[in-house]
């Protein structure tokens, strides 16, 4: 890098910082480090960044563009809506019901679906729709989990050992009543999930059910049907929060892989492959209770809410994965480079566990099974984020922050994966022999 593309580069930062507060639009892309990190362009499986340094990007915006970015047939279903049909604020377009009908015939839970612009709208609605019909107040969630940001569910995700097993927000501003109106129960722990059915009156359980928010915590055989029966008996609405697992893990959801069906479930990042659209959908006498049905009683709204544009990247999204090998073709991959980290680690002897699932991929470096969130506080948090720092030097982006997974994409190739393992290898020594 020259020193004036990086003067250049700094100089951007500097700007950002003036105006924006950090410099960046969303808490989680202030990584230290990377202050002056700014972005030039995206294209298929790689970014530049304004000193013009290319990185071949596993980290992938936490998860959106599946097929890579800027998909050209993705980009241009929304530039062709975009010229064609605008927001209008009234009535519904064709391409609203289009996806409507392509989610309800993919994914098993929904019957009905209502079309958000973020994830955190999606898992807002899905928790006030529980709590309006079952005229209950709690909530459950796991440690470990996000479901974005308001105030139900912003708390306990990646806590310190000491909040472990204590309320853990992850914000000011909440008012201890929302904070005392969500119950936190260990994930894989059924028998945590029966006694907080049995002591408060709970609406809703909401779960990733894979919690990827940690990386990958595999739920143990038995644990989603297990809740599922406990949210049946007890009335409670089963949420999966399927904003990750969506579209990424198949078309269905996870829900789909698992065999469990949830009461209502959430969608988001892989569904337009970046461009911002989320859904909410479920059981038709659940969804039926928003106030798009005249008269019902869960107030729903939404400016941006089915824009045309953004439906048609959805909608051209999952037209792709109907039609293309992309699962295949993103597991595969998520396979060859699980299977050869952990020979890698083993080889060279360094405790690790890598964890994924299909497309999604992250090294551990602890030496136990991994059930809960409590295993991973064993993480050697130093080597997980100083070998990803090192892996800039070779043109790989990991997001270098403690638990965060990392995702392939269709534009990533077996050649990205050899380079990644050879890269990692050296990676990793060269951060172990900084701490000799
Ligand atoms: C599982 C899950 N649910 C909900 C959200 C919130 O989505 P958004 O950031 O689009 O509001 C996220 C975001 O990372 C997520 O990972």
């Amino acid at each position: 890098m020259s020193s004036t593309a990086a003067e250049t580069q700094g100089h951007l930062a500097a700007r950002a910082a003036t105006v924006i507060p950090g410099g960046v639009n969303s808490g989680q892309r202030q990584v230290a480090g990377l202050e002056n990190l700014v972005i030039a362009s995206t294209s298929g499986s790689t970014f530049t960044d304004a000193t013009g340094r290319v990185f071949t990007d596993y980290h992938a915006a936490f998860g959106p563009p599946l097929l890579g970015h800027n998909d050209p047939d993705v980009d241009a279903a929304v530039a062709a809506a975009g010229r064609s049909v605008d927001l209008i604020g009234v009535g519904v377009t064709q391409v609203e019901i289009e996806l409507a009908e392509r989610l309800v015939a993919n994914v098993p839970s929904l019957e009905k679906v209502l079309l958000t612009a973020t994830g955190s709208e999606a898992t807002f609605h899905a928790l006030r729709l529980a709590r309006t019909a079952t005229g209950r107040r709690h909530v459950l969630k796991f440690q470990g989990c996000y479901h974005g940001w308001h105030d139900s569910v912003a708390m306990n995700v990646i806590s310190p050992a000491e909040r472990v097993g204590t309320k853990d927000p992850l914000s000011g501003g909440i008012l201890p009543e929302v904070i005392d109106a969500t119950i936190v129960c260990p994930f894989n722990d059924a028998a945590a999930v029966e006694r907080a059915l049995d002591e408060h009156d709970v609406a809703a359980i909401i779960l990733e059910p894979i919690p990827h928010n940690i990386g990958t915590v595999l739920p143990q055989p038995g644990f989603l049907e297990r809740l599922r029966e406990l949210a049946s008996k007890h009335g409670t609405v089963l949420v999966f929060d399927e904003v990750i697992t969506g579209f990424r893990h198949g078309l269905g959801g996870y829900q789909a892989v698992a065999g469990v069906t949830p009461d209502l479930t959430t969608l988001g990042k892989a569904m337009a492959n970046g461009w911002p659209v989320s859904a909410l959908g479920g059981k038709a006498e659940l969804m039926d209770l928003f106030s798009t049905t005249p008269g019902r009683p869960a107030f729903f709204a939404g400016t941006f809410n089915g824009h045309p544009a953004t439906s048609a990247g959805a909608l051209a999204t999952i037209e792709k994965l109907e039609r293309e090998p992309v699962h295949e073709h993103v597991f595969g991959l998520g396979e060859r480079a699980r299977t050869g980290l952990q020979r890698l680690y083993d080889r060279v002897g360094i405790p690790a566990v890598v964890s994924g699932f299909g497309s999604v991929f992250v090294s551990y470096f602890l030496a136990r099974r991994v059930v809960s969130y409590d295993d991973l506080l064993a993480n050697d948090v130093d080597l997980f984020v100083g070998y990803r720092r090192e892996l800039m030097k070779d043109g790989i982006f990991e997001l270098p922050l403690n638990l965060k997974r990392s995702h392939f994409s269709y534009a990533h190739t077996e050649d990205d994966v050899d380079r990644l393992l050879e890269a990692t290898e050296g990676a990793v020594a060269r951060h172990l022999e900084t701490r000799e």
